[in-house]
């Protein structure tokens, strides 16, 4: 009996599982050719206290369905099958106390660095020297961003679709002491963000930190928003993120440093009145981060860090008129230096209020209609979105 020679944690050792089952039953419904098949999988896979490999596909499928049948399975078969399920519980027993262990450790560093100060936590230098690209950097919450980068000695590349907003940002990070490089680019076009990318990389040189940040949104109810204009909602707010990453993440991982920041908003953990379309994509773009974070960590591509950030409505004309119940909304040049410290820290999840994060979870396991008065009768989110009172597209290409 093998063991995984590549020392399977719990999640992997489940998805092992779940292929050697579907192999099986491949190798079930097409007898003794698959044979080959089996054997290449249990290859590949790196967990493998399988005894497919070793017996006949033949054999191997007939005692499930003969002890289905209420008998007839040998009894070696038996005694084999019941010390492989032993073995594969002893070995699910070790990885959960496993796992436990490691939380313990975990939870602990989580603790001792959110009260580390930040001087003990990283060094305050870390980004000097480094290259920021900033999408929808022309206003709000962006341009404090560019400002902040730059403040922390990053060259700041500035992207919008606004000219006359990246100028301002230019002038502004000039104003601070910093270095800014500003190009139009419109981010619902995937060539233009890869010819805009190949003219950084030629004109500035290698990008480290990629931060995701222009959105737009239409706050309309679902059926009222024209076709085209979801369209370009998902074209900016998340297919771009997949073009930026295609874009600079290659060399990021190849010079073993790098970081994309997404963000996203609580309204992409839940959803909110006339923000269908605007919704959707940062309930995508959670999901984007999440899973660049596991694929990073799984292919081991160490060095380059990502963090996702999901602020509450902040004070710029992107929800102009909304007035929460809950509590004001957030200044931009805050949310910009959570985000800057985030990227210090390399901080992976980042709510703001932080304090939020303890209420969402109670979303997931009360009734529907419960949450539902929550936030109709007590928060009155959907009351404050009906004070929106619109923002014109500022967004033109000069
Ligand atoms: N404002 C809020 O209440 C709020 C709340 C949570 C999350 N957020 C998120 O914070 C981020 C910043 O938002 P903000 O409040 O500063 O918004 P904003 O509208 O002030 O800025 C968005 C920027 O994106 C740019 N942009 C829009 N379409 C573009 C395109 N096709 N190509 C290039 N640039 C384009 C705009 O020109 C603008 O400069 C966004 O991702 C937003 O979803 C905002």
């Amino acid at each position: 009996m093998k063991y995984c020679p590549g020392n399977c944690g719990l999640t992997e050792w489940m998805n092992c599982e779940v292929r050697r089952r579907k192999q099986l039953q491949s190798v079930s419904c097409r007898g003794p050719s698959s044979t080959q098949q089996s054997v290449r999988y249990s290859q590949s896979c790196s967990f493998s206290m399988i005894p497919s490999v070793q017996v006949h596909p033949r054999k191997m499928v007939a005692a499930p369905h003969s002890q289905s049948r209420g008998g007839g399975g040998s009894t070696s078969d038996n005694t084999s099958n019941r010390n492989r399920m032993e073995s594969q519980g002893a070995r699910l027993l070790l990885d959960l106390f496993l796992f436990l262990l490691t939380s313990v450790y975990y939870v602990l560093e989580a603790c001792v660095l959110t009260l580390l100060p930040l001087r003990f936590r990283c060094d305050p230098d870390r980004l000097r020297g480094q290259v920021a690209l900033v999408t929808g950097g022309a206003g709000g919450v962006g341009r404090f961003l560019c400002v902040k980068l730059a403040q922390r000695g990053t060259t700041v590349v500035v992207w919008d679709v606004n000219a006359e907003g990246i100028k301002e940002t230019v002038k502004a990070v000039q104003a601070a002491g910093g270095k800014a490089v500003g190009y139009v680019c419109d981010l619902s076009s995937r060539a233009s963000i890869y010819e805009t990318a190949e003219k950084v990389k030629k004109e500035v040189g290698k990008v480290d930190i990629v931060v995701n940040n222009a959105a737009m949104l239409n706050c309309k109810l679902m059926l009222d928003i024209e076709d085209e204009k979801i369209e370009r909602t998902f074209d900016v707010n998340i297919l771009a993120h997949f073009w930026m990453a295609k874009a600079f993440l290659p060399e990021m991982i190849s010079s073993q440093r790098g970081h994309i920041v997404t963000v996203a908003s609580v309204t992409g953990i839940l959803g909110t009145y006339k923000c269908s379309d605007y919704s959707a994509t940062k309930f995508a773009a959670c999901g984007f981060h999440e899973v660049l974070y596991t694929e990073l960590q799984v292919e081991k591509k160490t060095g380059v860090d990502c963090t996702l950030v999901c602020p509450y409505h902040i004070n710029t004309p992107m929800f102009q008129g909304v007035k929460p119940r809950l509590r004001p909304c957030l200044e931009p040049e805050y949310v910009a230096e959570k985000i800057v410290l985030a990227i210090l820290k390399k901080e992976n999840f980042v709510i703001l209020p932080n304090i939020l994060r303890w209420f969402f979870p109670v979303k997931f396991f009360l009734p529907a209609k419960m949450c539902w008065s929550l936030m109709y009768n007590v928060l009155q989110t959907p009351q404050a979105m009906m004070k929106f009172n619109g923002h014109e597209e500022k967004s033109k290409i000069n």
